[in-house]
């Protein structure tokens, strides 16, 4: 038995000196010290030894033990320090890993380009509330006390009287109440409407909201500065044409199209196989709407636009569903980075 425990003793320590990974590790510690290791079978044999000679065995076997289990936490620490060795001769001449760098959403830069061109063309920025009062929204605007958009079925209302924006046309009259004419402002911002969720139509959306005011100013001034952007935008190539309309605060109205630039005029399923595409709403400011903010119609005139953003990207960008452009899946937003 002596004899066995010195050969086991031998064995032990030939194997620690091989132990190169954690998985020898281990499997030295279930040959050895485990609760079916070797060390416990030499244990389990006790029994046998005549009682004279149990208290040397028993001794020899526990400094086996000891000696085994020393070995182990030994090795152990000596591959974790080897191991964190490794690290410290990292590459630093490998390039570093890309970090994904965030850009502004696809309707941010929308409004950016947009207003980039107006920008140039000496209008200023201005911004006004997502909260609105009927009286912003609607009265002053010249709509009709029974006008459908006035219906909660087209509206979100938080109070009466108080909704959330379906336009951003109230910008103008908040402009006009606290500016004397020359006006030549953009107004972007985000606008509501009780609308069903489908691919063409969202509850929110954002306009671009125009308006130039001065002594003089014609429809002539409203189709040469709205052409002149449409080329900058869209292209010099674009042919383009304006459509009658209505809407309450501005007459004339009108509504602009551009020529399909996806099909050029050909016809296809973007412009519904008409060959053109509705950009945006416009017309001369009404009198009424003048009155209202006290600017005598008299001497003043003006011109107002209005564009939507989505459907401005959804255009540029050929995307087919507006509900992509808020559900904000970066697979999709990172397409338009
Ligand atoms: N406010 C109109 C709309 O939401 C757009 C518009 C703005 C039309 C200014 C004419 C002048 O449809």
């Amino acid at each position: 038995m002596l004899e066995e425990i010195s050969k086991t003793r031998s064995e032990i320590e030939e194997a620690a000196g091989n132990i190169s990974s954690v998985d020898d590790l281990q499997a030295f510690r279930i040959t050895y010290l485990a609760r079916k290791g070797k060390i416990a079978g030499l244990f389990a044999r006790l029994r046998e030894v005549p009682p004279e000679q149990k208290r040397e065995i028993g001794q020899e076997l526990n400094a086996l033990r000891l000696f085994a289990e020393k070995l182990y936490k030994e090795r152990g620490k000596q591959l974790e320090t080897s191991r964190k060795g490794k690290k410290a001769f990292l590459d630093f001449t490998l390039p570093g890993r890309d970090l994904p760098i965030g850009h502004s959403h696809i309707v941010s830069q929308t409004i950016e380009d947009i207003q980039a061109i107006f920008i140039r063309m000496g209008f200023s920025v201005a911004a006004g509330p997502e909260l609105e009062s009927d009286y912003y929204n609607f009265e002053t605007l010249n709509f009709p006390p029974d006008h459908p958009a006035r219906d909660m079925q087209d509206t979100f209302f938080i109070e009466d009287r108080v909704l959330l924006r379906t336009h951003t046309s109230p910008v103008q009259i908040r402009l006009m109440e606290t500016r004397k004419p020359p006006i030549r402002a953009i107004m972007p911002g985000r606008c509501y409407r009780n609308e069903v969720i489908s691919a063409r139509s969202h509850v929110q959306f954002h306009q671009i909201e125009g308006l130039c005011v001065d002594h003089r100013v014609t429809f002539t001034d409203l189709k040469s500065t709205l052409v002149a952007f449409a080329r900058e935008f869209y292209g010099d190539s674009i042919a383009y044409r304006f459509r009658p309309s209505y809407f309450p605060f501005t007459e004339p109205s009108a509504e602009m199209d551009i020529s399909c630039f996806l099909c050029h005029g050909e016809g296809c399923r973007v412009c519904k196989y008409t060959g053109w595409l509705e950009i945006l709403g416009c017309g001369m400011v009404d009198p009424n709407v003048f009155k209202a903010v006290h600017y005598d119609p008299e001497e003043v005139t003006g011109f107002a636009f209005g564009m939507g953003i989505e459907r401005t990207a959804m255009l540029r960008h050929n995307i087919p569903d507006i509900r992509l452009i808020f559900e904000n899946d970066a697979r999709m937003l990172r397409q338009l980075g």
